[in-house]
């Protein structure tokens, strides 16, 4: 039976979020338990008072989906929030549909499985260049300088159009939009407001010189039809994909090779080099590269939601994580399942914000992964894995700072 607002909402004690999970790619225990006993619980934020949690994959998916949860509501609202600051809004991920769709269908285009299987060749041959360069450097070297990093850096700064050569600039300051609660907001503000200057000065040369890439498209699409997109969505959006577009795929590469090392499924792997699609599927699933965290959506009217009242007005939370690991969607969730068969992950998302760029970081993860079992059969980590330098316990991706790697052969 649904509990009355209440009786439900008041009388269960709000729990602390986000959980303490460290910054190891382990998941907070917090999740299993609440999917069994309360899979919408009340949670207190550190910011903007209390909201609800939600952990089971059927209700993550609902709000994540319905139209009643609200992106757009987030911004400039004091809502539970784990930054001090709120959501500024302007990007694509604070727009509701149907205005979202103007934005989306821009981009989608460029980020089509027909597009992406047309960057495959130039994928390949970046990841080849970048495999060579390991063995040319020789035993050990740093995944993570070698290849993780700057195979989705330099493949997003082909697709839009801005020089690969000025990754050490703008890794720095992307890595700062990322970085979460632990980073005062001065910080974060003035590396958004320097990555949007870099974006603003290469789309003013593409203007006055068009090119075949995803810049000139977009401005382009602005120009024709200022409807379609305002300046300031346009410089966003490229900030958007610059940064989404690499610190997302890096930390699953290097996550996803340090996983089958620590686990010691990476010899049996190399010798089943067909396994590789299936595997990343998994891995994508398994390693909560997001941590415990995600982006709160308002409810627009009352919401009965895994048998609470979610009020008009409150935010909600949907665990992606969690809903990785649910057991009535997942057989024997918690094991790592590189051949598992029914595998509906919800890592990229679920409705209309699903990661548009799920084709191209699959792409590159695969064919990273493929390329490295081939060349490195026998790969293993350098350093034993408790002295891994890890990124900020508080980063809102999570993955080694370095890996370093040895083999033999
Ligand atoms: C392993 C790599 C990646 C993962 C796990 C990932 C995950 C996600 C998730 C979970 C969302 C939805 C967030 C939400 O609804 O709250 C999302 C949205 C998005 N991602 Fe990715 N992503 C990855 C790679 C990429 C790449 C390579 C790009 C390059 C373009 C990209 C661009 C975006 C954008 C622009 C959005 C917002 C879409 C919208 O609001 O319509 N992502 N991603």
């Amino acid at each position: 039976m649904a509990t009355t607002p209440e009786q439900g909402n008041k009388a269960v004690r709000a729990l602390a979020y986000p959980f303490p999970d460290g910054h190891r790619l382990d998941v907070p225990p917090q999740f299993a338990e609440l999917r069994a006993k309360c899979p919408v619980q009340r949670v207190e934020l550190p910011y903007g008072g209390a909201g609800w949690l939600v952990t089971r994959q059927a209700e993550v998916k609902t709000v994540l989906g319905d139209s009643r949860f609200s992106r757009a509501a987030s911004v400039q609202a004091d809502i539970p929030r784990t930054q001090e600051w709120p959501n500024p809004g302007g990007d694509i991920l604070s727009l509701d549909p149907p205005e979202h769709a103007r934005v989306r269908r821009l981009i989608s285009g460029a980020f089509s499985r027909r597009n992406i299987e047309r960057w495959r060749p130039r994928i390949e041959e970046l990841v080849g260049e970048m495999v060579a360069g390991m063995r040319t450097a020789g035993s050990p070297v740093d995944l993570v300088d070698s290849l993780s990093m700057p195979l989705p850096i330099t493949v997003i700064c082909e697709m839009l159009g801005v020089p690969a050569a000025d990754q050490h600039f703008f890794r720095r300051f992307s890595e700062l939009v990322f970085s979460g609660a632990g980073v005062p907001a001065e910080d974060v503000e003035a590396a958004t407001d320097a990555l949007m200057s870099y974006l603003a000065e290469h789309i003013a040369r593409h203007r006055a010189e068009p090119r075949d890439d995803l810049l000139s498209e977009l401005i382009a699409a602005r120009d024709e039809d200022e409807s379609r997109l305002s300046e300031e969505e346009l410089v966003t959006l490229g900030v958007t994909i610059l940064a989404a577009g690499h610190e997302t795929t890096a930390n699953a590469i290097a996550n996803s090779v340090l996983t089958l090392l620590a686990e010691d499924l990476w010899t049996s792997m190399a010798r089943h080099p067909e396994r590789v699609g299936t595997a990343v599927e998994e891995l994508l699933r398994f390693i909560p590269l997001g941590g415990s965290e995600s982006l709160p959506r308002i409810a627009t009217e009352d919401v009965t939601l895994g048998g609470v009242t979610v009020r008009a007005g409150e935010a909600v939370f949907p665990a992606m994580v969690s809903a990785n690991f649910d057991e009535n969607v997942f057989a024997d969730p918690q094991t790592l399942d590189l051949d598992r068969a029914h595998n509906p992950h919800l890592a990229f998302g679920f409705g209309p914000h699903f990661c548009p760029g799920a084709q191209l970081a699959r792409t590159e993860i695969r064919t990273a992964l493929a390329a490295l079992l081939r060349e490195f059969p026998d790969l293993r980590l350098a350093v034993p894995l408790t002295e891994l330098p890890w990124r900020e316990a508080t980063a809102l991706i999570r993955g080694p700072r370095h890996l370093p790697v040895a083999w033999h052969h």
